[in-house]
């Protein structure tokens, strides 16, 4: 269209914003017809690296981008914007326990979500990747009013790319030959990544690969894939984490008939998890809208066990933050 789109990227002078906003740039998510005009966020502490971030993609000449915008200020980064990728988060300092970091992250998310709920586009798209995504996710949203619930989701896209390559390596097949696989509930070690409907070339993957493999290598690979890239890397998963940013927002805004992993609100109706988590659920996509894969049976002991845990550890991170989230009630915020 001939109006560009604005996009937000928090976190925008960190690692995996360095390789989100190339590939925004370039056209990856929206396509080669729609211009682009960029937001980017960060702490006023990294305004030098902003001004470097912002002189490369100008030296990249792309045709489709219009304006790069650099600021720390939360209203001018969230005014206007079509799409927010919410990547900034505090990390995990040494000795910080975890209870810390979803205190910290929280306060961040609260004004992250009043930000967008004062500036940003009505029907503006959300993806929060900065960790504890998921219960970030829920915090943002819950400051966010007036823009629909359904526009705010967590990634988990990553853990489901993890979890096709390693069953295509496995059987020597393509991604592409692969159906039907779903990552359930938290982006953590808590995570379900689920091949019990999932088919290989139109055979089901349950009977090329043996039960002890998604036992002991398949699942705790993918599972524990984050802190095997770090041991390899020094560092943690960036241009992997960025990709699988833009493919959750291309196939949201694009539509796409293949299974999916989204987190997003649970409505205590579905797969009888309950109100009110930011959960990973199977989708399609379709017309700007996800909607989530109903029917699958979740009803063994291995799926009952893996669901509980994760569902769990969701309910125990929100009662971790919930004077955050009560005080919306102060200014009666709706549900
Ligand atoms: P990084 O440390 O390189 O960059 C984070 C950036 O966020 C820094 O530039 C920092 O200054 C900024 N920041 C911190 N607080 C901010 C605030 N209040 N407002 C704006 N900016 C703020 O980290 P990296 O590697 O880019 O990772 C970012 C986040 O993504 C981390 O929380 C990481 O755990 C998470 N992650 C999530 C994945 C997922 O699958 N959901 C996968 C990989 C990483």
């Amino acid at each position: 269209s001939d109006k560009p789109k604005r996009i937000v990227v928090t976190g925008a002078a960190g690692q995996i914003s360095y390789s989100v906003l190339f590939r925004l740039a370039s056209g990856a998510f929206l396509g080669p017809n729609q211009r682009v005009i960029l937001h980017l966020l960060d702490l006023p502490n990294m305004e030098e690296v902003l001004k470097g971030v912002q002189a490369e993609l100008h030296d990249c000449a792309f045709p489709l981008l219009d304006d790069v915008v650099i600021t720390s200020n939360q209203a001018v980064a969230f005014k206007d914007v079509d799409y927010a990728y919410l990547v900034g988060a505090k990390p995990r300092g040494p000795g910080m326990e975890r209870g810390d970091l979803l205190k910290d992250n929280g306060k961040i998310f609260v004004d992250t979500g009043k930000a967008i709920n004062d500036n940003a586009s009505r029907d503006c798209k959300v993806i929060v990747v900065g960790n504890p995504a998921n219960t970030n996710c829920l915090i943002a949203q819950h400051y966010a009013k007036d823009i629909p619930r359904e526009n705010f989701t967590a990634m988990t896209r990553l853990d489901h790319n993890r979890a096709l390559t390693q069953l295509a390596l496995k059987t020597g097949s393509r991604v592409t030959d692969i159906k039907n696989l779903v990552v359930w509930g938290n982006h953590s070690p808590t995570m379900y990544p689920d091949i019990r409907n999932t088919t290989v070339n139109g055979k089901k993957a349950t009977e090329l690969v043996d039960s002890n493999w998604i036992e002991t290598e398949f699942t705790p690979r993918v599972q524990q894939r984050g802190a095997e890239i770090i041991k390899l890397r020094k560092l943690s998963s960036a241009a992997s984490a960025g990709n699988a940013a833009i493919d959750h927002m291309r196939d949201w805004v694009n539509g796409s008939d293949e299974m999916q992993s989204i987190s997003f609100y649970s409505d205590g109706k579905t797969y009888g998890v309950p109100e009110g988590l930011i959960f990973s659920f199977p989708v399609t996509t379709k017309n700007g809208k996800y909607e989530v894969i109903k029917g699958l049976n979740l009803d063994d002991e291995v799926s009952r066990t893996r669901i509980k845990k994760t569902t769990d550890e969701l309910l125990s991170e929100r009662q971790a933050v919930e004077h955050l989230l009560k005080m919306q009630d102060l200014f009666s915020y709706n549900k």
